[in-house]
């Protein structure tokens, strides 16, 4: 059945290779991906050689995890490592390409940059997909000499895991780009949905309010392990799990998007602000507890 809102299948190009931009963990997750639903050349670029071999590493790591638990065979294995590759040059990665997702910092004028210097490297007709998870898809096509060819296509954390993939259309959006893209997130084995291109979409946005409250509650002097305790056995993640998890900037960033366009109904919290000013990545520590530090941070009266 064609998900509501998507075009004529007829439509959609056929994917014969994709290039990444980016290469860190949700590039490279998303890599493993396509290599292993699409079986085409995956390459990912990055803004040097020691990114670059780290993202190719992790996919081959990925699927010698999956090889050594039986889920694939040794051929497949090497098929899918094979396939898989990095360049710095887009020039020379993305020649050929068909689809190109950026996964690169979540910021409207380095993705618009990303975007103007992949226009150089492909073909008219290569999608040019972004990850963004709350930016506007037709701000970032607008200085674009072929804007009708960008499509947002957000994944969600883990990327093997989560189920969903929202598709977002851009005001100059055309049909075949998006068809490509409804094509593209069925071989992935994706639930694709059609969402407005509005800002953080559906899911995001709602998951905002989430992050809020859960932001307020500790603003309002809760502690820290009280409020992720209370989430145990109804949701799978409890706040500060699911927090890590995004990761605090992203997370972060997500609310101030959401605060800048509908000021009064998201909230940026003061607590979690002060974890991201610190820089810290995650809540939790390597050992999977609250890391002390950051609480001390979130708990700071
Ligand atoms: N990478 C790959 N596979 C993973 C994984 C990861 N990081 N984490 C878990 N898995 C796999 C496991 O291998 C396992 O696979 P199997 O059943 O085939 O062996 C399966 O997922 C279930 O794993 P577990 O039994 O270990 O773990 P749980 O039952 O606790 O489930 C979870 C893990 C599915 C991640 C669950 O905790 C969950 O649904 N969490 C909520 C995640 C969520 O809400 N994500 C959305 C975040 S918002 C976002 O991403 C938007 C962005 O724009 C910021």
């Amino acid at each position: 059945k064609r998900p509501a809102g998507a075009p004529d299948r007829s439509l959609a190009r056929p994917v014969t290779k994709v290039g990444i931009v980016g290469a860190g963990l949700m590039a490279s997750q998303m890599a493993l991906l396509f290599v292993r639903r699409l079986e085409v050349p995956v390459v990912l670029t990055d803004l040097d050689q020691e990114r670059v071999d780290k993202g190719v590493a992790y996919v081959h790591a990925e699927i010698d995890k999956l090889l050594a638990k039986g889920r694939i065979s040794n051929d497949k294995a090497n098929r899918h490592k094979a396939l898989v590759s990095g360049a710095v040059d887009k020039a020379e990665g993305f020649a050929g390409a068909d689809f190109v997702i950026e996964a690169v910092f979540e910021e409207m004028s380095v993705k618009k940059s990303v975007f103007a210097d992949v226009e150089k490297a492909v073909s008219p007709e290569c999608v040019l997909a972004t990850n963004t998870s709350s930016l506007s898809i037709t701000e970032m096509a607008a200085d674009l000499e072929h804007p009708e060819r960008v499509v947002g296509f957000h994944f969600f954390n883990p990327v093997a895991v989560m189920p969903l993939l929202e598709i977002v259309k851009g005001e100059q959006t055309d049909d075949a780009t998006l068809a490509t893209a409804f094509a593209t997130g069925k071989a992935l084995k994706k639930t694709t949905i059609l969402v407005k291109d509005s800002p953080s979409f559906i899911v995001n946005r709602l998951l905002g309010r989430f992050m809020g409250e859960v932001g307020r509650i500790v603003d309002e002097g809760t502690p820290v392990t009280v409020v992720d305790g209370a989430f145990a056995g109804v949701a799978p993640m409890p706040p500060f799990v699911l927090l890590s998890l995004v990761g605090p900037a992203i997370a972060l960033h997500n609310n101030e998007t959401l605060h800048r366009a509908f000021p009064d109904r998201f909230y940026v919290s003061p607590a979690l602000e002060r974890v991201v000013a610190a820089r810290k990545a995650s809540y939790y520590g390597p050992d999977g507890s609250l890391d002390p530090e950051v609480v001390a941070m979130l708990e700071q009266p």
